[in-house]
C-alpha cells in the first residue's frame, strides 16, 4: 500500500444475511470504523448488501451518522424504463448509495455479463458521479496457462472503453482471481503484487503515470484476517473486497483494522 493512497475495504455480503443480520451487522462495522477514525486512523470501508435490503442499511448508516459507506452489488447501464428486474444507477443513489460494483466474478461467470456489458455498467455509475468498483480476475486455467496478465489488461482495457480521465478519482479496480474466490486459497502477496503492478501500468498506458499513481486497486478472494496484513504491505494493494470473511463483524473488523494507517 503507497501511503499516498488511502487503503479501501469492502464487505460484499454476496446472496446473504436478512434484515436482522444485515442490520445487526452494518450497526457493529459502523461503530467499529467510528472508533478508528475517532483514534485518528485513515480508512475508507464500504458495505455491498443485496439490493431490497439497501433503504434499510442506508437508514441505519445515516442515523448512526456513520463513514461507512453504502454499496449495491450490482446495476443496471440504462436509467429507467422496460427492464423488468433491473435496477438504475439513479434509484441506487435515491437510497443512499455511494459506490457500485460492476463485473463481479459470478457476475462475469454464473450470470455470463461479458465485458461490452460491463463497460456500460461502469460508464453509467462514473457518468452520475458514484464510485465504481471495476472487478477483474482471471480463472485456474488462464493462470495455469500463464495469460493471468493478458486477461486482466483485456478486462480493465474493455471495462473502462470511453470513461475519462477526469472520472478516475472515483474509479477502484478490484483484482480478484477467479480461483481465489470462496474457495480458502488465497493469491500469494507476490503474485498479486505482480498482477496489480501490471493493473496500474495498463492504467498508465490509458490515462497516463500519474492519473494510474491514484487508482486504488484493491485484491479479493479469500482474504480474511490472518492473511490480510502481509497482502497489504504491498506497495500496490490498496485495499481489499472481501466476501465470506465480510460476514462476521471479528473477522471484518481485523481487515479494516489492518488497513487502517
Ligand atoms: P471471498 O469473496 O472473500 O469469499 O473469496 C471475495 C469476493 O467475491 O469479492
Amino acid at each position: 500500500m503507497h501511503p499516498q493512497r488511502t487503503a479501501i475495504i469492502g464487505g460484499n455480503w454476496k446472496m446473504n444475511t436478512d434484515r436482522a443480520s444485515g442490520l445487526a451487522l452494518a450497526g457493529s462495522i459502523a461503530r467499529g470504523v467510528q472508533e478508528l477514525h475517532n483514534a485518528g486512523k485513515r480508512v475508507e470501508v464500504a458495505v455491498f448488501p443485496p439490493f431490497v435490503y439497501l433503504p434499510l442499511i442506508s437508514e441505519a448508516l445515516c442515523a448512526a451518522s456513520s463513514r461507512v459507506m453504502l454499496g449495491a452489488q450490482d446495476v443496471y447501464h440504462a436509467e429507467r424504463g422496460a427492464f423488468t428486474g433491473e435496477i438504475s444507477v439513479l434509484q441506487l443513489q435515491d437510497v443512499g448509495v455511494g459506490t457500485v460494483l460492476a463485473g463481479h466474478s459470478e457476475r462475469r461467470h454464473v450470470i455470463h455479463e461479458g465485458d461490452d456489458q460491463i463497460n456500460l455498467k461502469v460508464r453509467a455509475i462514473l457518468h452520475h458521479g458514484l464510485r465504481c468498483v471495476l472487478c477483474v480476475g482471471e480463472k485456474l486455467e488462464q493462470r495455469e496457462t500463464d495469460q493471468t496478465n493478458t486477461v486482466n489488461e483485456r478486462q480493465v482495457r474493455l471495462g473502462l472503453r470511453d470513461v475519462r480521465p477526469d472520472e478516475l478519482d472515483r474509479l477502484v479496480i478490484a483484482y480478484e482471481p477467479v480461483w481465489a474466490i470462496g474457495t480458502g486459497k488465497v493469491a500469494s502477496p507476490e503474485d498479486a503484487q505482480d498482477a496489480h503492478r501490471h493493473i496500474r501500468a495498463v492504467l498508465a498506458d490509458l490515462f497516463g503515470k500519474d492519473a494510474a499513481a491514484g487508482v486504488r486497486i484493491q485484491y479479493g478472494g479469500s482474504v480474511t484476517a490472518a492473511n490480510a496484513a502481509e497482502l497489504l504491505k504491498q506497495p500496490d494493494i490498496d485495499g481489499a473486497l472481501v466476501g465470506g470473511a465480510s460476514l462476521k463483524e471479528a473477522d471484518f473488523m481485523a481487515i479494516v483494522r489492518a488497513a487502517a494507517q
